[in-house]
């Protein structure tokens, strides 16, 4: 057996900080329970000393999580593991994530502290987080920038006080591969202590290394790797979880380690990051790209009906994408779609099934050929729609080249039934413009898109609406072929939020 790495996903932390990666409460702890099935070893649900929201939706996490461990970020300052605790301590196994910056810049500017007392504080901070959690870990912030003797210093004071964990950051992304690798084996002949400790790394991708340093780190001797889906994170993001993955799987030869993730959950998880966040993921994005497993040139194409390793390093059901290439459509049965949607790594109660297999209906009677980024699209859409919210019952349109663009649009929220009619730029605008009547709500558009899930005219168009309302944003997705209905149905998806936030204030 091969060295044990454990996987530290902060998604739901670094990765929610980068900009556009908002989730609300829950969205995080849906996303939560598939990093869960995904088998991450620990989720870093968030920073609970930073808002109301933010405790919240760590409590929930914790209490829900059975098999992950839940850990929460506090700087090393008592209120903030304090309320970390008091927002974890339910967790099946919690875990108090504690950090101070150990570079001179950083303390200097940042900290206005003298690096003693920054001794002084991480060792009696992961003191006090040790008296009340299981697990404390200990991020050096901005490690790489920081002088080895100074951190092998402060590893071995929190090591002394409890901590279990170090983590060694590249905070800035400033590292290159062979300079982690030596850096972290200068750290480690400084310390007396760091041997007792499991050394974690947090890489992130200003310079597009990540995951390269990532691995270096392995080299020199770290075993737990944090990490993001998608990627994403702190501006360039943080090293990708199923970039690591699968390096680790598909070069066996070069890394013998082992790790509990199930890959065939990852297309799953990042599609549902993506869902939820509304931000797409590039298509020649490595592993869960679109383009990742096709291939289009004639060589290419001959080399794979010949022998499929000519050009396929992975194979795609390795992380969850189906071998069956056999398009569906309106004379596909229930149980041709439930075999789909297993070979997808989908399980669905029967209820779920029997609504997925309605839309998949609709679906087929709209276009010939339903593949399956279509059945993905619906069943990750039904997953996360908001069941308590507004529901568009019609709308029609009046549009052309030469005359302005009405919408007559009729809601329904609980049993009242509501229309209104206005004019905009276009049949969304006009649209839009009609729901913001209907609503009373003061929303600005903040970003629209529109993209076709697969190929053909009669392809599901996917819109992502981001509305922003007293300062905060809010999205939305929707999914009809009909492309008037999907930005209809987006848009109402980020206004239901906006007036779902109003209302939670009001109640305050
Ligand atoms: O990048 C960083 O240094 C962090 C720490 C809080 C671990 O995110
Ligand atoms: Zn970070």
């Amino acid at each position: 057996m091969g060295k044990m790495i454990k996987f530290f996903d902060t998604t739901l932390r670094d990765g929610e900080q980068s900009p556009g990666c908002s989730m609300n409460n829950r969205e995080k702890l849906q996303l939560a329970k598939q990093l869960e099935k995904l088998q991450v070893d620990v989720i870093e649900a968030g920073f609970a000393a930073s808002s109301q929201g933010d405790f919240e939706s760590v409590r929930s996490i914790a209490n829900e999580i059975k098999s992950s461990g839940v850990a929460v970020l506090a700087r090393a300052v008592k209120n903030d593991i304090d309320r970390g605790w008091e927002a974890v301590k339910n967790a099946a196994f919690p875990r108090i994530h504690t950090f101070i910056a150990t570079s001179d810049i950083h303390m200097k500017y940042k900290l206005k502290m003298d690096p003693e007392d920054v001794i002084k504080r991480a060792s009696e901070m992961v003191s006090y987080a040790s008296s009340l959690a299981p697990e404390v870990e200990f991020s050096a912030e901005d490690a790489t920038r920081s002088d080895p003797e100074f951190l092998a210093r402060i590893f071995d004071a929190v090591i002394q006080s409890g901590a279990k964990i170090i983590n060694i950051p590249d905070t800035v992304g400033y590292t290159t591969p062979d300079e982690f690798y030596d850096f972290i084996n200068e750290v480690k002949s400084k310390s007396s202590h760091l041997d007792k400790a499991i050394i974690s790394v947090h890489c992130h991708n200003d310079l597009g290394l990540g995951v390269a340093n990532t691995l270096a780190a392995l080299k020199a001797g770290a075993t737990q790797f944090e990490c993001t889906i998608n990627g994403i994170g702190e501006r360039a993001g943080n090293a990708a979880l199923e970039e690591l993955v699968m390096i680790l799987d598909t070069r066996r030869d070069r890394f013998d380690c082992d790790f509990n993730i199930n890959t065939k959950e990852i297309m799953k998880t990042s599609n549902l990051l993506t869902m939820i966040t509304g931000v797409k993921v590039q298509p020649n994005k490595a592993i869960v790209g679109a383009n990742a497993f096709a291939h289009e040139s004639g060589i290419h194409q001959h080399g794979m009906l010949s022998h499929q390793e000519t050009y396929e390093i992975m194979k795609p059901e390795t992380i969850g994408l189906s071998k069956n290439k056999m398009v569906l459509g309106k004379h596909s049965g229930r149980h041709a779609f439930k075999e789909r949607l297993e070979s997808l790594g989908y399980v669905l109660t029967q209820e779920e099934l029997d609504e997925a297999f309605e839309q998949f209906k609709n679906l087929a009677d709209k276009k010939k050929q339903v593949f399956d980024r279509d059945i993905q699209a619906i069943v990750t859409k039904r997953a996360i729609e908001e069941t308590d919210g507004i529901k568009l019952v019609r709308y029609v349109i009046n549009s052309g080249n030469t005359i302005t663009s009405t919408a007559t649009v009729t809601l329904k929220k609980g049993n009242s039934v509501k229309e209104k009619v206005a004019t905009g730029d276009g049949p969304v605008d006009a649209s839009f413009n009609a729901i913001k009547k209907l609503l009373n709500l003061d929303v600005k558009l903040e970003e629209y898109s529109l993209q076709a899930v697969t190929e053909g005219t009669d392809a599901l168009g996917e819109t992502v609406v981001k509305v922003s309302c007293n300062g905060q944003r809010f999205v939305g997705r929707g999914l009809s072929t009909d492309i008037v209905e999907s930005s209809i149905n987006a848009y109402l998806e980020a206004v239901g939020k906006a007036l779902e936030e109003q209302k939670d204030d009001d109640n305050e």
